[in-house]
């Protein structure tokens, strides 16, 4: 039987980053579930709709093809109709299409077998919103990966920076606070803590210790 931990929690927490990391250090696969909300927002995105056009968008689920595969260094890569989106994914505007498109039942629903499908074949850290209360409520451990809205917001600021994007810290936390507000409100898999989850907070922790943290939870719930 494989193994599967879930992790959860709001953007900006360093899930990505640090599932990763512990993934690597467990040899689990990393499944990085925001990337193939964003894949369906991309394609939306790519055919002019509106991103709260429900109806366009559900229709074109009939039309497209969302795939996950691992390059030579294990990482995820998206494949939308064959084609690898993993680099058109992380603008800002990308960010709004796929927090719009997650909204949607069909899309979530259209996404569910494909991620089941990756957890039943591997061991795997698979993050998101949900994976603890609906796509894998068995997994073996739930975490809830939480952070302050100011520090998630600083970390984003400071990695704009380093990338030459330039941005005021006010915006990128209204952004972040926006994001949050949209996540946990809506009706379908609100993003919140799954009942039998272990919530960990890194705001006080960089990444180095933050990882050891996360490593050390799931050692001991192994
Ligand atoms: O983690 P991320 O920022 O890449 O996620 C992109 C969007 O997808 C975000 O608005 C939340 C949504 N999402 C979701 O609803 N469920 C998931 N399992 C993962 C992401």
């Amino acid at each position: 039987m494989s193994i599967a931990i879930a992790i959860d929690g709001p953007a900006g927490a360093g899930k990505s980053s640090l599932s990763k990391a512990v993934a690597k250090e467990l040899s689990f696969i990393y499944v990085d579930t925001g990337a193939l909300y964003r894949t369906i927002g991309l394609s939306a995105l790519r055919k002019g709709f509106d991103k709260n056009d429900t109806e366009q968008i559900v229709e074109m689920l009939n039309g497209i093809d969302v795939n996950l595969a691992f390059n030579d260094e294990g990482t995820q890569i998206v494949l939308l109709n064959g084609e690898d989106v993993s680099s058109y994914i992380r603008t800002p505007e990308v960010s709004m299409f796929a927090s719009s498109v997650s909204a949607i039942p069909e899309v979530r629903g259209f996404l569910l077998d494909l991620q089941r499908g990756m957890a039943k074949k591997n061991n795997v850290i698979m993050d998101g919103r949900d994976i603890g209360t609906v796509v894998l409520p068995q997994a073996k451990i739930k975490i809830f990966l939480t952070a302050s809205p100011e520090t998630r917001a600083m970390r984003r600021y400071k990695e704009n920076l380093e990338k030459g994007i330039n941005c005021k810290y006010e915006d990128v936390l209204k952004d972040v606070n926006d994001r949050d507000f949209a996540d946990s409100h809506r009706e379908i898999a609100p993003l919140k803590p799954a009942k039998d989850s272990i919530i960990v907070d890194t705001s006080e922790y960089d990444f180095e210790g933050s990882k050891q943290l996360l490593l050390k939870v799931i050692k001991e719930n192994m």
